[in-house]
């Protein structure tokens, strides 16, 4: 594959775009203009982010991976940089409402992004942590790989083929980050050399060698033709397995030495405002660390104050940490199977949840969701995204592994927030609506990038799923103390983790600190709150994205029930939230406000529903398999 001629390619696409734009824009048809560049710039991202593109049903990039360095860093800034000068062209104020949210909305894709280059010497030239990489779940990387074709097999092959080259190309960049101390502290790798050590399996066992193996019998090819297939297969996972146990041997003798002393990004050169930088960027809104912090210390003191109420109500005698301890004591409140958690979850869902939907939501997008055992042992749950048409469903992955120490109280919370009407539900929306391709569909994955990085608006989506655990209260769904413990035990554990993700980057505390803020207020054990305070310690600012964008929908929902009255509709609030797609909370804001002026019950359609979106339509409908990961 030579890189050169591509990124000519790319170049002629841009040169070609600007001159489009400008042509329809001399015609003065702001909204045509538009309507090329949001379909060019997604295409760009397509092509620019191959495996991006296959997650998300585009298959013309399947034999390319992205690429990775410096250079290629600053080749996307101009790109980037000449969507943003063809956007500022196109006259806005002509533009009728949805076309100024799209407008408005690209907006800040590119300038989030370019705001973030700066940085880019920072989170972007550490590419692998102990949460990220294709060494954490291989399996998934491979399933969402179509196979129905040779043209398939062929693809995949090249992709086997370049793997190595990507690694090396990430050694490079952990090199520069090495060469200008700005390496990840070390809790965020040391356990990589044992998640790539479960790879390193003789070939044919491989995860990157099994649609070579039953899969492929079922095909019309020729034996010579499966044989040889076998044998490059074999070959080059070879290879793979061979650069990752070289990637391995990087991190333990050259990278460890060199990682970050300190625990917090605020004590690298420039790193508190490195620091607000990552802040920025997933709370798409401007507040401060030190907001930030004061937020979470008095939604700590408010959560644990209803806690106490509860505590005190069953005569208990001690602590809140003294009474979590007292339940993961109880083995009645436990449960004694993965069996009997996936079927638990299951009923929550269908039984307990899904009845109540109606109540709160409109056009309730009819796409399925299943429960299904985690694979390794991360978070209690996890959402994937299914397919548009339904065809794959959406996957909420539950922790099975140690069901003794999963408290039946925790499931409820957990559900709300990762099924529906949380991450499911959202994101089923999303699918669902009338919205351009790049609003729909973002690349949710390598926050390690942050804030060089195409935002994906974690405070949107995750202050949503935050959001759908206090419907659960709304909606009756905390059958008993124990359950309603458990909604405050998840909330609390989300509040504190404002103040100690600051906390950590920009006041300065130790991992210690931390865990011990966290034991005092959650149900957690130390276990758990050591791998969530690394997880902090590596997405700086991830974790603030939950509280920071409930609060907002909590607020603005008070705003529209204030100024509208009688006639607030809590469904028709939801879907002005859900329909509209993940977005800045700023712009959230400005829709909301203008929904709550111009509110007419039961006709709040747009004005401008024109013929370029119908057309849309059909497009999406070809679209498919969405594959999306979501953390709690
Ligand atoms: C990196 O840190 C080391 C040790 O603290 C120091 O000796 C070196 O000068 C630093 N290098 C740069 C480029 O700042
Ligand atoms: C980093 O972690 C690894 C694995 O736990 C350990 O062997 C190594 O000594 C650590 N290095 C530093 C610099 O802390
Ligand atoms: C609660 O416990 C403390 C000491 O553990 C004891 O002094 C006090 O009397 C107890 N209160 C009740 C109401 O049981
Ligand atoms: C847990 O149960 C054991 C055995 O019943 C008991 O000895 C211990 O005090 C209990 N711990 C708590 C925190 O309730």
């Amino acid at each position: 594959m030579n890189l050169a001629v591509m990124q000519g390619y790319r170049f002629q696409i841009v040169i070609l775009l600007s001159h489009l734009t400008f042509h329809t824009s001399v015609r003065g048809d702001a909204t045509e203009s538009l309507h090329l560049l949001l379909q060019e710039f997604y295409d760009w991202r397509l092509e620019d982010s191959p495996e991006f593109a296959t997650y998300s049903g585009t298959y013309r990039f399947n034999d390319r991976l992205q690429a990775f360095s410096l250079a290629r860093m600053d080749e996307r800034r101009e790109i980037a940089l000449s969507f943003k000068e063809d956007l500022e062209r196109i006259e806005a104020s002509e533009l009728c409402k949805t076309e100024r949210i799209n407008y408005r909305i690209l907006k800040d894709v590119l300038e989030t992004y370019l705001g973030g280059y700066r940085w880019r010497r920072y989170g972007s030239i550490n590419p692998l942590n102990f949460l990220e990489g294709i060494h954490v779940d291989p399996v998934h990387h491979v399933e969402a790989t179509p196979f129905f074709t040779r043209g398939d097999y062929e693809n995949f092959l090249v992709r086997l083929e370049n793997t190595p080259l990507q690694l090396a190309e990430y050694q490079d960049l952990y090199r520069t980050a090495i060469g200008i101390n700005h390496t990840m502290h070390n809790v965020s790798v040391s356990r990589v050399p044992a998640q790539i050590a479960r790879l390193l399996v003789p070939p044919e066992e491989s995860a990157f060698y099994e649609p070579f193996t039953d899969l492929l019998d079922q095909f019309p090819f020729s034996d010579n033709a499966k044989r040889d297939m076998r044998d490059r297969a074999h070959s080059l996972v070879q290879g793979v397995l061979e650069a990752f146990r070289d990637m391995k041997t990087f991190l333990e003798t050259e990278y460890f030495p060199s990682t970050r002393q300190k625990w917090g990004v605020g004590s690298l050169e420039d790193g508190k405002n490195y620091y607000k930088a990552c802040l920025r960027w997933h709370l798409s809104t401007d507040m401060s660390p030190e907001t930030v912090h004061q937020i979470g210390l008095q939604e700590v003191e408010r959560i644990l104050g209803l806690m106490q109420e509860i505590v005190k109500k069953q005569n208990f005698n001690g602590s809140i940490t003294e009474y979590f301890a007292f339940l993961r004591n109880d083995t009645s409140l436990h449960t004694d199977s993965a069996e009997e958690l996936i079927e638990g979850y299951n009923r929550l869902i269908n039984e307990r949840i899904n009845p109540k939907l109606q109540d709160v939501f409109n056009h309730l997008p009819d796409l399925p969701v299943k429960v299904e055992p985690m694979p390794y042992d991360g978070p209690a749950g996890e959402y994937q995204s299914g397919s548009e048409d339904g065809s794959r469903a959406g996957i909420f992955k539950v922790n099975v592994n140690r069901p003794h120490e999963i408290g039946k109280y925790i499931m409820m919370p957990v559900t709300l927030h990762e099924s529906v009407p949380g991450h499911h539900l959202q994101i089923s929306y999303a699918l669902k609506a009338n919205l351009p391709d790049f609003r729909r569909n973002t690349e949710y994955f390598r926050y390690y990038e942050v804030p060089y990085h195409f935002p994906f608006y974690t405070a949107y989506r995750e202050g949503w799923a935050l959001y759908a655990e206090s419907l659960g209260e709304e909606l009756n769904l905390y059958q008993n103390d124990y359950e309603l413990m458990g909604r405050y035990s998840s909330e609390i554990f989300r509040a504190c983790r404002l103040v100690v993700d600051t906390g950590l980057h920009y006041y300065g505390w130790n991992r210690e600190e931390a865990i011990r803020y966290m034991l005092k207020y959650t149900s957690f054990s130390r276990a758990e709150m050591t791998t969530e305070i690394d997880r902090y310690i590596t997405w700086p600012g991830q974790a603030c994205a939950y509280k920071i964008g409930e609060i907002k929908i909590k607020e603005l929902r008070k705003r529209a029930e204030d100024t509208l009255g009688d006639l607030f509709d809590i469904r028709d609030f939801h879907s002005v939230v859900l329909e509209n797609g993940p977005m800045p909370l700023t712009i959230l804001e400005e829709i909301v406000d203008d929904w709550i002026q111009n509110y007419r019950p039961a006709t709040a359609e747009e004005t401008c529903t024109d013929a370029a979106h119908t057309q849309h339509v059909s497009v999406v409908l070809l679209l498919c398999l969405t594959i999306l990961g979501v953390c709690s």
